[in-house]
């Protein structure tokens, strides 16, 4: 076997992840995800579209300034504006580079752009030349490019490659791709451009037929790609993206095949696919590979006896190696804050202040009041609660008492505060979550409508504490808020403050990007 090469691992979930209807996030959200992608060991942060919105060159420009240990990567489209933006964006960051793309397909060159082949191989030309003024990393991505001509990707390749670019991004846009086939026009384009051994070739695969992962393997074992383009959980536009932890724990798990090195601290992983699902409301599904939570159930006995003999008759990867810690038990009331922080430590949550860990810490107690277990993921949904009270919040929850009884209304009684004020108000409704959000509405008339209102369990049991996402609209603006407690119906006031206060924030951006 010959020595390993490394596959540069490329996480857009900041970026194609966020394109997903309803998974748009704010500033600081995005921040802590960078964050976590930075423990995780990413190479490559695509951290936003710089061009696309105010909301997201700010959480290019934070991110830049914060992540040392990977490169920030901003989208653009051909252009010197986009392109300029990015730069702008980019200008903090130790390692940088800029990514800009331009529909190579008939379909989209005719219909979309509605430019000739010609003019489309000039602008991509003109915006790499461009883009080279600001940095020496640049990717170019031929978009739709699985459906493109290949004597023209042929030609507009090698000319981006004459003018700078360090990476071609093949990318299978609307997931039209097919293995076998996807690998050997990787393959062949490798083969016919003169210069292409002069660029780093990418894969970026969309989920539509199933096959993401499928084709950025085998654009990596056929094409030759060198680079994988992924998102936590497969996040991203209708059907999501190459999910991360699958590529990664595929080539890990079968290094004896692939035979490639990835520098993904895979211990990272869980927490980032915990940290993503609670941030943008999008649940990860119990049989989801890698991250869901039968993925390392047994339920059977002939699999349960041939576990405890020997765990490799049915686990082909061990929980742990992923960061999955199996509801352990590991705090309760009478825990010091030194026991707590060190298991802030273990689970790799980095608190920036003291002042943080002490909040958190506070909260901690006040959870272990009314919960006598406290779990690892409680401990994560309760620092990401403080995270997200930092944001600027124009509405707080404080108290609640409902009342419901079969054959009667439920009815709640709220006390939040806007802006400071304590305002107290009482709603009726068909259940004593609809009755507490009729009371907010009450008071705060927003006028939003609710997209989603979905209830987890963060760990097992009834003492669990709930999780509640709700994803609100307003004007075209798509929100999620998220709430926890063990009561649901408090979490559920908390997500629902949350979103409110999301929809009142100036910075973020209208709609996703594209
Ligand atoms: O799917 C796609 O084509 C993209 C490009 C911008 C790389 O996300
Ligand atoms: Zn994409």
């Amino acid at each position: 076997m010959t020595a390993a090469e490394k596959i540069i691992i490329f996480d857009t979930t900041l970026r194609d992840g966020e394109q997903s209807p309803g998974a748009s996030m704010t500033k600081d959200e995005k921040i802590r995800i960078a964050k976590q992608l930075e423990r995780m060991r990413v190479d490559v942060i695509e951290a936003g579209f710089a061009a696309a919105s105010q909301g997201d060159f700010e959480s290019i420009k934070a991110i830049s300034g914060i992540v040392k240990d990977s490169v920030i990567c901003s989208l653009s489209r051909a252009n010197d504006r986009d392109i300029a933006r990015a730069a702008e964006a980019l200008a903090p960051a130790e390692r940088k580079r800029i990514h800009t793309f331009i529909a190579t397909s008939p379909l989209h060159m005719e219909k979309k752009l509605r430019m000739t082949p010609d003019q489309v191989f000039e602008q991509a030309r003109q915006a790499v030349r461009f883009a080279r003024q600001f940095t020496d990393d640049i990717e170019f991505s031929p978009e739709d490019g699985s459906r493109s001509d290949m004597d023209f990707l042929c030609r507009i390749l090698e000319a981006v490659i004459a003018e700078g670019a360090t990476t071609i991004n093949f990318a299978d846009t609307v997931g039209y791709g097919v293995p076998e086939l996807y690998g050997n026009m990787l393959k062949n384009l490798r083969e016919r451009i003169p210069n292409s051994d002069k660029a780093v070739w990418s894969v970026h695969c969309h989920n539509d037929l199933g096959m993401a992962v499928a084709n950025s393997l085998a654009g990596v074992m056929i094409g030759g790609a060198r680079q994988i383009e992924c998102t936590i959980n497969g996040l991203g536009e209708r059907a999501g993206n190459t999910a991360l932890e699958e590529v990664v724990m595929a080539l890990r798990t079968r290094k004896d095949y692939f035979n490639f090195e990835v520098g993904i601290d895979a211990t990272q992983i869980v927490p980032a696919s915990k940290l993503v699902s609670q941030i943008t409301g999008f649940a990860v599904q119990p049989n989801k590979a890698i991250v869901g939570a039968n993925a390392f159930a047994h339920a059977s006995g002939i699999h349960q006896d041939g576990i405890l003999k020997a765990r490799d008759t049915y686990e082909i990867m061990r929980a742990e190696d992923v960061g999955l810690s199996a509801n352990k038990i590991v705090l309760g009331k009478l825990s010091g804050r030194n026991a707590f922080k060190q298991r802030l430590d273990d689970l790799g949550i980095g608190l920036d202040s003291e002042a943080e860990v002490n909040a958190a810490f506070t909260r901690f107690k006040e959870l272990a009041d009314r919960k006598s277990d406290i779990f690892d993921e409680d401990i994560i949904s309760l620092v990401s609660d403080e995270q997200q009270s930092h944001e600027k919040e124009c509405y707080r929850f404080v108290s609640l008492s409902q009342h419901s009884e079969t054959g009667e209304r439920p009815v709640a009684k709220i006390v939040f505060s806007i802006d400071g004020k304590e305002a107290v108000s009482e709603g009726q409704g068909n259940g004593p979550v609809d009755a507490t959000v009729n009371a907010i509405e009450s008071v705060t008339q927003s006028g939003a409508e609710l997209l989603l209102f979905s209830v987890n369990a963060i760990t097992t049991g009834t003492q669990s504490q709930g999780e509640v996402t709700m994803r609100l609209s307003r004007a075209g603006r798509i929100v999620n808020g998220i709430g926890a407690d063990p009561d649901i119906v408090v979490a559920s006031a908390k997500a629902y403050l949350s979103a409110l206060n999301k929809l009142q924030s100036k910075s973020e951006k209208l709609n996703p990007q594209l």
